[in-house]
């Protein structure tokens, strides 16, 4: 057996929790980060065995400090991880105006500020203790153009990829990669929580979330630089380099109503 940790935020659920199972295929021991203790605690029952350990963290990332104490108390399990899954995130769909301020401050400090917190803190216990490790920063395929009705959310996907593929050229001489993982509509409560009610075309484009899982971690594991989950989204994260934006910007509207 191992001694090899893997760290996965927003595992309650949805690619988190599939990611988590993956890595627990692996004999990875995991720290497991969310908001709901009982559905953490339910992964932990699923996935702990006598010789793979599961911890749990109950934390909201979008408090200030949360970040901090997440890395406090894996300092003090004397856990660093070889992997690093970046994951939790929400979004929510609406005109802009017509959301709510508070949310979309929120949604940008999970999306991006905690993701970079935790780049940063774990990024050097890899490179300063184990000289290797793994990252996997989870984007969209709402990061490779502007989406109207998620124009927060995929702003900050954007800014996930950009980052992701900065920083993955940076670290790689300390042996250190970032994968940025670019999944589009994955079946998962994540509509629910941004309130979309999903148009037919977007019900087609739905991958499942183990199939989405599977493909990230192949991904990191091979230390690609990013990947986009899925055929067609494959070619719908191409267009933009082949149309004029606006025309983007336009389909990309009217696919999201
Ligand atoms: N589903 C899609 O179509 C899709 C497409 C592209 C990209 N993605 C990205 O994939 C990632 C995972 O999303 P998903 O589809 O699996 O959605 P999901 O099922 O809603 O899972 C989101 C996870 O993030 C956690 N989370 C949410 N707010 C949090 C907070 N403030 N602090 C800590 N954890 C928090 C949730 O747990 P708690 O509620 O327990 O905290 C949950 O475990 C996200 O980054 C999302 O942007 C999803």
């Amino acid at each position: 057996m191992t001694e090899k940790w893997a760290i996965v935020t927003g595992a309650s659920g949805g690619i988190g929790l599939d990611i988590a199972r993956l890595l627990a295929a692996r004999d990875y021991h995991l720290v497991l980060v969310a908001r709901s203790k009982d559905k953490l605690e339910e992964a932990q029952k699923e996935l702990a065995q006598d010789s793979r350990q599961v911890r749990i963290m109950v934390q909201d990332l979008t408090r200030p400090g949360a970040c901090d104490a997440l890395v406090k108390q894996t300092d003090s399990w004397g856990i660093v991880p070889e992997v690093l899954i970046n994951n939790a995130g929400v979004g929510a769909w609406g005109p802009f105006l017509d959301g709510n301020l508070e949310l979309a401050r929120d949604m940008m400090t999970l999306n991006m500020d905690a993701l970079v917190q935790l780049t940063h803190h774990y990024g050097r216990r890899m490179r300063e203790q184990q000289r290797q490790g793994y990252m996997l920063q989870v984007a969209s395929s709402a990061a490779f153009q502007p989406l109207p009705s998620y124009a927060v959310y995929a702003a900050t996907k954007s800014f996930v990829l950009s980052f992701s593929r900065a920083f993955n050229y940076e670290a790689r001489r300390h042996g250190i990669s970032s994968t940025a993982l670019c999944p589009g509509p994955t079946s998962t409560s994540f509509f629910d929580r941004a309130q979309h009610k999903l148009n037919s075309s977007f019900q087609a484009l739905m991958m499942k979330s183990p199939d989405v899982a599977r493909q990230g971690l192949d991904a990191m594991f091979a230390r690609d630089e990013c990947h986009v989950a899925g055929f067609m989204n494959k070619v719908t994260a191409a267009l933009p380099r082949i149309m004029p934006t606006s025309m983007i910007i336009r389909s990309a509207a009217l696919f999201m109503k």
